[in-house]
């Protein structure tokens, strides 16, 4: 189970979130949705440690606060995080990339046969996702597309099996077939234990997948919580009925 408490983000020039509480029980998707500058993704950094954000309240994984601890130890606890602009890293492969964390956040080292395996299951995954198995061997996200990039973030994520996945506007950049092929992928995912926390601006991702419980986010505020209906509220009506006035 995933927990905030009054969890709040700042950065030098004041507040970005502003009192959060939320719980994701196990094996439950929710869905974060707001305007550009609600705060979403300095909500998904600051969850996973971004050294740019003061945070106060606490984040809670099976009841322990996680609070404190350094991004690497978070990544251990199972959480993992899909960037909305996934980074360009030049001189490790993907193959590289994703054999180190793994190890990294635990698995045993592997024998030789488990290798070869982890390694087609790898080649296998990537042409599911619509990325031929060439992609393994290229440099991490160099000279990708948008669309490519998202893809290659789902990769790490299937290969690294995490406990809790946020997964940053992963529709922004992606073509039609991408989004299905995606959020076939986060279905699959989805184990009856697995926690999913999806934030988006645009609701049409939604269509594509089973969610429990959408919450607006607007000025770093939880304004609204509701079902998927409420993302169909507005497709409709946009965000304006949530938002400030201009002359505020
Ligand atoms: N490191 C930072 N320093 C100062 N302001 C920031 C920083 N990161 C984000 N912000 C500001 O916080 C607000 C929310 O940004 P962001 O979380 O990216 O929004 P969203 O993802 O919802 O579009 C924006 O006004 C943005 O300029
Ligand atoms: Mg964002």
């Amino acid at each position: 189970m995933f927990e905030l408490k009054n969890f709040s983000v700042s950065v030098e020039n004041g507040q970005i979130i502003k009192g959060i509480d939320l719980t994701i029980k196990d094996g439950e998707t929710h869905v974060i949705m707001g305007p550009n500058g609600a705060g979403k993704s300095t909500l998904a950094s600051s969850l996973l440690g971004h050294p740019n954000f003061i945070t106060h309240g606490k984040i809670l994984l099976d009841n322990e606060d996680i609070s404190l601890l350094e991004t690497d130890a978070r990544a251990r606890k199972g959480m993992f995080l899909i960037f909305q602009y996934p980074e360009e890293i030049e001189g490790i492969t993907v193959s590289n990339v994703i054999r180190k964390a793994s190890s990294a956040i635990g698995t045993k080292n592997l024998d030789l046969d488990k290798l070869v395996e982890q390694h087609k299951k790898l080649e296998s995954d990537a042409t599911a996702l619509g990325l031929g198995k060439e992609f393994i061997k290229r440099e991490l996200n160099v000279g990708f597309s948008g669309g490519e990039k998202k893809r290659m973030e789902m990769l790490q994520a299937m290969a690294l099996n995490p406990k809790f996945m946020i997964i940053d506007e992963i529709d922004s950049g992606l073509d039609v077939d991408g989004l299905r092929i995606i959020s076939s992928t986060i279905e699959q995912m989805k184990d009856g234990k697995r926690n999913f926390l999806i934030i988006t601006h645009y609701p049409r991702i939604l269509k594509h997948l089973k969610v429990d419980y959408v919450h607006i986010l607007v000025d770093g505020k939880i304004v609204k919580t509701g079902s998927s209906a409420l993302a169909e509220e507005i497709e409709e009506k946009g965000y304006a009925p949530y938002s400030k006035s201009d002359d505020e």
